[in-house]
């Protein structure tokens, strides 16, 4: 079984921090986004991957010397001038994927819980062209919609509506299944989009389903959900850390190879603290992420805040909710920055 995981897009909610990686790569409690989906694949019975890319991505993904789990990875590349939206990277990706069987496409950014065969098997058993996982949200303006006919046929999908009049709480989980049929309704050599161009057509034809889904699901997309992410899956998966007479651990926190905190330091809860991470003394962190190699001085408070790879915020400063200090940043002793604000990468302030 083949999939395709859309891996080409700028991450522009998740700025500063994708000027200098991928979404795909973000950490999630200490290990790339990407290597979760591929060891998900992998175990869903998945043999061969097509990551949908542009250069750059390309170039952070060799960079990372990822897991491969046994599948077998290629790269379909984005023509450089024209980023070719979400179904433009399928059509390009034709003659890997050839027209034998149905094919699995993933939006890259995301965590799940969905099971990719039951999906695959949904798709069997109907007409469909494309069958789309459905997850029901609170708030589906962000996303696209499914209203639903009679049994799983979709007969109208609205990407992001604007809120109010969204038809159902359904919305596409950026999992679907797609029949080699598909290679038909998307243009060759130009930017198309799945969701407002093709799914609503093939809606028209009747020849789009949807299969429910429940359990864990969540679009790293914005900073808010980067971060509610790594809660959800501290949550669920982190060990517990050895109790330290130097510093306290408030659980659930995932402490990388390497980190170093100081005396009377308290972290946690919901902290992932990455690799090789250095915090001073006296320091708080919570409801945080801060990226590989960072130093946080000492007396600072961090709370709600992403801190990029190896930037520095110096002694006594505050660094309060939705921020987001980026790649090598330095942040100086005694800075106080206020709710949501963003601090570029290498930037010294
Ligand atoms: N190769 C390539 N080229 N990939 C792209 C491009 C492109 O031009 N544009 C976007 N992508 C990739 C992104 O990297 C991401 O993994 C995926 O396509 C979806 O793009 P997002 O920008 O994250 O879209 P969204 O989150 O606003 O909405 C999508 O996901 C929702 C679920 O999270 C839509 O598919 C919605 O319908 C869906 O509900
Ligand atoms: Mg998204």
């Amino acid at each position: 079984m083949k999939a395709i995981i859309l891996i080409g897009g700028f991450g522009t909610r998740l700025r500063p921090l994708t000027c200098t990686r991928p979404k795909a790569l973000f950490p999630i409690v200490n290990k790339p986004l990407l290597q979760w989906t591929l060891e998900k694949l992998a175990q869903g019975g998945v043999t061969e991957v097509i990551l949908a890319v542009n250069k750059l991505t390309k170039f952070h993904i060799k960079q990372q010397r990822l897991s491969k789990c046994g599948l077998k990875i290629k790269f379909s590349l984005d023509p450089p001038k024209t980023p070719l939206g979400t179904a433009g990277p399928i059509k390009k990706a034709e003659k890997i994927i050839g027209h034998d069987e149905p094919f699995l496409v993933l939006n890259g950014d995301l965590i799940t819980e969905i099971s990719y065969s039951e999906i695959l098997q949904s798709h069997a058993e109907g007409k469909a062209v494309a069958t789309i996982a459905l997850h029901e949200v609170e708030d589906p303006s962000r996303y696209g919609v499914a209203e639903l006919a009679d049994g799983n046929r979709i007969k109208r999908f609205i990407e992001k509506p604007p809120k109010g009049t969204e038809p159902s709480k359904l919305i596409n989980a950026g999992v679907y299944v797609l029949s080699p049929k598909i290679f038909e309704y998307i243009p060759t050599d130009k930017a198309v989009s799945m969701e407002r161009e093709v799914f609503p057509r093939l809606a028209e034809e009747k020849k789009l389903y949807g299969h429910q889904v429940c359990g864990l699901w969540i679009d790293i997309g914005k900073p808010e959900d980067y971060l509610q992410t790594n809660k959800m899956l501290l949550e669920s998966c982190a060990d517990k850390n050895p109790k330290s007479s130097k510093f306290e651990c408030k659980e659930p926190v995932a402490l990388g190879k390497g980190v170093s905190i100081g005396e009377k330091s308290v972290i946690g809860p919901c902290t992932v603290l990455g690799k090789n991470v250095t915090v001073g003394r006296n320091v708080q962190i919570r409801d945080s992420v801060v990226f590989e190699d960072a130093k946080i001085g000492d007396d600072t408070v961090v709370v709600g805040a992403l801190i990029g790879e190896a930037a520095y915020v110096g002694k006594k400063a505050r660094i309060s909710e939705g921020c987001i200090v980026a790649d090598h940043a330095k942040v100086k002793d005694g800075a106080k920055l206020h709710e949501k604000v963003s601090v570029c990468p290498a930037k010294e302030i």
